[in-house]
């Protein structure tokens, strides 16, 4: 619903429309409250070698074993709400790829991610994540370009942090910690191509 307020910043928007002639279509972008950062915190667990590995090298240089330029890599890990396997919940997964495009590496891995929820409060919702890695001893910082389900029009950024490691059967799990910070952009693009015929409340986009 719109509030008094609002409606009073679309009144001043129309008397300025009508007292310009000239203005055929007038674009504005109205922020609403509620932009605020949300800070999630998960912990990806990944299986590195075994069986039951959920990190691989699904292509192999072309400039032979020894290059990681030219590599694709493919993981679908863990994410847990804790960092312990025994005390925490699964809570979705992180998935994606990341390719060696350093021709000096390191640094060079190209990262493209999806953190997918599948329990709690985000069950079905999905961030977009895309970054570099620059250096393999410190945290990985990525762009959080985007999301679906309750996160659409999402921006914000992750940091991706070293925590440990424990041994699962035979294989090694290394645990990271990822940060979260999701801005969700609450913006309504408001269009008027004629002003006389609009009713403030059809103005607004829901
Ligand atoms: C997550 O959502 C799916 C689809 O709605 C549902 O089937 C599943 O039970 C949910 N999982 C949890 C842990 O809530
Ligand atoms: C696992 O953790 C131990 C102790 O911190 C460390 O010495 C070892 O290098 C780690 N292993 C891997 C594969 O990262």
């Amino acid at each position: 619903m719109a509030s008094s307020s609002q409606l009073l910043s679309l009144l001043a928007l129309l008397l300025a429309v009508s007292s310009s002639p000239s203005l055929l279509a007038v674009q504005a972008a109205v922020q609403y409250p509620g932009d605020r950062l949300t800070h999630i915190c998960v912990y990806m667990h990944e299986t590195v070698s075994g069986q039951h590995a959920t990190m691989l090298r699904s292509v192999q240089s072309p400039l032979g074993s020894n290059f990681m330029f030219g590599t694709v890599n493919v993981l679908d890990n863990e994410l847990r709400d804790g960092p312990d396997r025994r005390s925490s919940k699964l809570v979705g997964r992180f998935q994606g790829l990341f390719v060696g495009s350093g021709v000096v590496s390191p640094p060079g891995l190209m990262t493209s991610m999806n953190v997918v929820f599948t329990a709690g409060r985000y069950n079905g919702s999905t961030l977009a994540l895309l970054g570099p890695v620059l250096d393999f001893e410190a945290p990985v910082e990525r762009s959080l370009v985007g999301g679906t389900g309750c996160f659409r029009m999402a921006r914000g950024y992750s940091v991706m942090t070293s925590v440990g490691n424990y041994t699962k059967a035979d294989s090694v799990v290394l645990v990271d910690k990822i940060d979260l910070y999701v801005k969700i952009r609450r913006q309504r693009i408001i269009t008027m191509t004629a002003p006389e015929k609009s009713t403030p409340e059809s103005l607004f986009d829901e």
